[in-house]
């Protein structure tokens, strides 16, 4: 596996969305950067105490998943690289393509009030990828066109300078890139949806986790079929029984085919129980220590902030930029 690089943000919660098509994919090597973006929670307006201890719980996660020790785990605003990196590229990204951007259209576009911020978010993340000389970024689908932005703009400016960064590409679980909401499963999981029942967080206890689960929004008739067009509903539940156990989609549908929605949602609830109730004590524990993520988040800071140093110095001599 090439270098890895991927970022979560610390606005809201984070759910088994974020679990399944983003975080079960991290592994700890030498090389790989997993980072709390922090500065792309401004872009909506974060309360600051509120910032500050969700940085500090993303943080705590990472760590439980046993990332830190050879990766680096790290928190975005610490490396001033990024910041510095993202005006160099934004004279790089088209306000054409920047505007093409689906979350940009749905969160900011039209909207006067809404930040410069939300409109550079993508060369923002282009900054924290370019900077690592990463070649593979593990992300659910919900940042493929971003990822595609990011690899345009990796060009243009190897093209213009000569080459300077290294071109990443998207790696997108084929099952469970995206998870659906439980209350409507024709829309994707989100940390911003307000209803509480729409996501299983990785925080939350496990008799509300299995409370989530067998109220899930289901389809009509009893059969346990994976058909995402008609049966949207068991499909998102199949795929995360599936890619939470290891074991195919086929065989999960096989075993609860006729066995009714109700035993099938029970075991599907504790396979979600069985994989999220380690992870959240785990991730608790650690965040209880802050001497032991201290050390490890400053360890990341320290490893991120040589390699950013190194690629943003070598893009400012390339682009005339006096050192
Ligand atoms: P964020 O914080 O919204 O989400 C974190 C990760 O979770 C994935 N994800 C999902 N996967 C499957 N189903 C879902 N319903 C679901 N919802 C979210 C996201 O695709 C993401 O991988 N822009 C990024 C953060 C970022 C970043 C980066 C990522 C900033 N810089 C550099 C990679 C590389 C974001 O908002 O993720």
């Amino acid at each position: 596996m090439g270098r890895v690089f991927s970022g979560l943000q610390p606005t809201g919660e984070l759910h088994i969305g974020n679990y399944i098509g983003a975080l079960r994919q991290f592994t700890d090597q030498s090389g790989h950067y997993y980072c709390v973006v922090d500065l792309h929670s401004l872009t909506v307006e974060p309360d600051p105490a509120t910032l500050e201890a969700r940085s500090l719980d993303l943080a705590a996660l990472l760590v439980a998943l046993g990332l830190g020790r050879k990766s680096a785990v790290f928190i975005q605003s610490q490396v001033p690289a990024h910041t510095e990196m993202t005006w160099l590229l934004a004279c790089e990204a088209r306000i054409g393509e920047l505007n093409r951007m689906t979350q940009f259209k749905v969160k900011g576009r039209n909207r006067p009030q809404s930040s410069v911020g939300l409109f550079l978010y993508p060369v923002l993340m282009a900054a924290d990828i370019l900077l690592y000389d990463i070649e593979e970024v593990p992300v659910g689908d919900d940042q493929r066109q971003h990822l595609e932005l990011i690899r345009d703009v990796a060009m243009r400016l190897n093209s213009h300078y000569g080459d300077v960064v290294v071109v990443p590409r998207a790696v997108i679980p084929t099952l469970g890139g995206r998870v659906f909401s439980l209350t409507d499963p024709l829309q994707k999981m989100s940390k911003s949806d307000p209803d509480p029942m729409s996501k299983v967080l990785l925080t939350d206890p496990d008799e509300l986790i299995v409370r989530k689960i067998k109220a899930a929004v289901t389809d009509s008739g009893r059969e346990v079929l994976h058909d995402p067009v008609a049966k949207p509903g068991i499909s998102n539940l199949l795929e995360m029984a599936a890619v939470l156990s290891g074991e195919p989609v086929t065989v999960w549908a096989e075993r609860y085919r006729s066995a009714g929605y109700g035993p099938f949602k029970q075991a599907v609830a504790d396979q979600v129980v069985a994989v999220i109730g380690p992870l959240r004590d785990e991730a608790q524990r650690i965040r209880k220590d802050p001497a032991e993520l201290g050390r490890i988040l400053e360890d990341g800071r320290l490893r991120a902030r040589e390699q950013a140093d190194l690629r943003l110095s070598a893009v400012k001599r390339a682009i005339g930029l006096h050192l």
